[in-house]
């Protein structure tokens, strides 16, 4: 492998350094270093250096809705948007709930090479929700499989629920749960507020996750389980992971690019692009996502980057899919939300997109520190970048950004997978 010499680089926005990589790992960091024959090198021109992002919660369509995205498609977003792991959520055709498909995402994902991904096992077959999957044959497969989830449905059954986290627990894995009680929520599609009441749109009342998150943390609590709460959209949620999290449950939870920047105003313009489960909330709701995540009640920002082809878009509201792109705008929304208003500093972004997601993922050779004897595993940030959105020109196969034709801070320059550059001024590097 030819070795890396990475330039004027300023790891978490110190002082500009060069990084010389040898084998895919950190050999130097040091100001002045010169490059060793046959070495490529890459001048960060002062742009942060950080470790490689971490996604715990994607969703990449294949096997089955490949006219949405393919493991290609969504890895060479997830590179051109600074990350160097995802996790792929199983509400896939068919569902990733046996060895056969999660190995099947896995080898796909390391025969593109550009990022690693890590499929997540359904809790329950076919995502039913009455039957628990074969956990154990999951996390015993190739894949390796550490995180569970029905994601897109809620394991609303408390008693399987249980039994979920029991095993669980066995094998030391997480239970993610999109915590959404389908009884309160009826398949509603908006928050339940003025927003929705002025359309005549049916509300999500945020008590349909607050009462969920709460159960689960009892039953997590008595399982001496690992529980992960993905999207976490109401405040209401925060002070019941407060509360767990300080009697020592062993919770965490997530955040969507989308919760800490977008609300409900969204909806007056009745565009399906706007739609996504959990339902955009109010302006209190996003501010208490900021601060949760700036305090680390909320641990870590997961992009729900959620294709859907046109067909499954560009109609009503009623009918329309909910999810909406995130991997190419995730550091943006957060430079945005948490960096510019001083929420968070460079230290923190890797702490929620890169540090924490690795660990409860668990994944040892993510998320490192930018230190010698370390993979060398980044991501670039030109934090003064500026830079509109066009969902035409995202790598994903499907466009349904909600931030289209929005000007947003900082940009990924370049992705570095163990010493392998996989992404580089806005192109993949196959
Ligand atoms: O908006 C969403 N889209 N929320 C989910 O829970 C599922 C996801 C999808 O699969 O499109
Ligand atoms: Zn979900």
């Amino acid at each position: 492998m030819t070795d890396l010499l990475i330039k004027n680089a300023r790891p978490y926005g110190e002082d500009p350094t060069d990084v010389l990589v040898v084998d895919g790992v950190v050999d130097r960091i040091g100001p002045g270093l010169e490059a060793p024959e046959d070495a490529d090198v890459l001048d960060a021109d002062g742009a942060v250096l950080l470790p490689g992002f971490v996604d715990l919660h994607v969703h990449l369509r294949e096997p089955g809705g490949e006219e949405s995205e393919t493991i290609e498609t969504g890895s060479h977003a997830a590179a051109l948007g600074g990350f160097t792991a995802v996790f792929a959520m199983p509400n896939t055709d068919p569902v990733a709930d046996s060895d056969v498909v999660v190995e099947h995402v896995h080898r796909r994902g390391a025969e593109i090479g550009l990022v690693d991904v890590h499929p997540v096992g359904a809790v329950t077959v076919g995502l039913g929700g009455e039957r628990l999957a074969e956990m154990g044959t999951m996390a015993g497969s190739r894949a390796q499989v550490r995180l569970f989830s029905d994601d897109g449905r809620c394991v609303n059954d408390p008693l399987i629920m249980r039994r979920a986290l029991e095993y669980a627990r066995a094998l030391d894995a997480v239970i993610a749960q999109h915590a959404e009680d389908h009884r309160l929520t009826g398949g509603a599609q908006a928050h339940e507020g003025a927003a929705a009441a002025r359309l005549g749109l049916t509300g999500w009342p945020a008590a349909a996750e607050e009462t969920v998150v709460a159960r689960d943390c009892a039953l997590a609590r008595d399982a001496g389980a690992a529980l992960h709460v993905c999207h976490v959209s109401s405040a209401r949620t925060i002070d019941v992971l407060r509360t767990a999290k300080a009697a020592g449950v062993r919770v965490t939870a997530e955040v969507t690019p989308h919760h800490l920047l977008l609300t409900d105003g969204r909806l007056a313009s009745y565009d399906p692009v706007h739609k996504v489960n959990p339902p955009l909330r109010g302006a209190d709701d996003t501010r208490a996502m900021r601060e949760a995540l700036a305090e680390g009640v909320i641990d870590v920002v997961a992009t729900d980057h959620a294709p859907h082809a046109s067909q499954y878009k560009d109609t009503e509201w009623e009918v329309a899919k909910p999810g909406m792109l995130g991997l190419q705008t995730a550091l943006s929304v957060l430079v945005e939300t948490m960096v510019e208003p001083g929420l968070l500093d460079w230290r923190g972004v890797a702490r929620v997109l890169s540090e924490r997601p690795a660990e409860i993922g668990g994944l040892p050779d993510q998320g490192r520190p930018v230190a010698e004897g370390e993979p060398a595993t980044f991501a670039l940030v030109d934090p003064d970048a500026v830079w509109t959105v066009r969902g035409a020109a995202l790598a994903s196969r499907a466009s349904n950004t909600p931030y289209e034709g929005m000007r947003l801070p900082g940009a990924v320059v370049a992705t570095v997978l163990r010493g392998r550059v996989t992404a580089r001024d806005g192109k993949v590097q196959a």
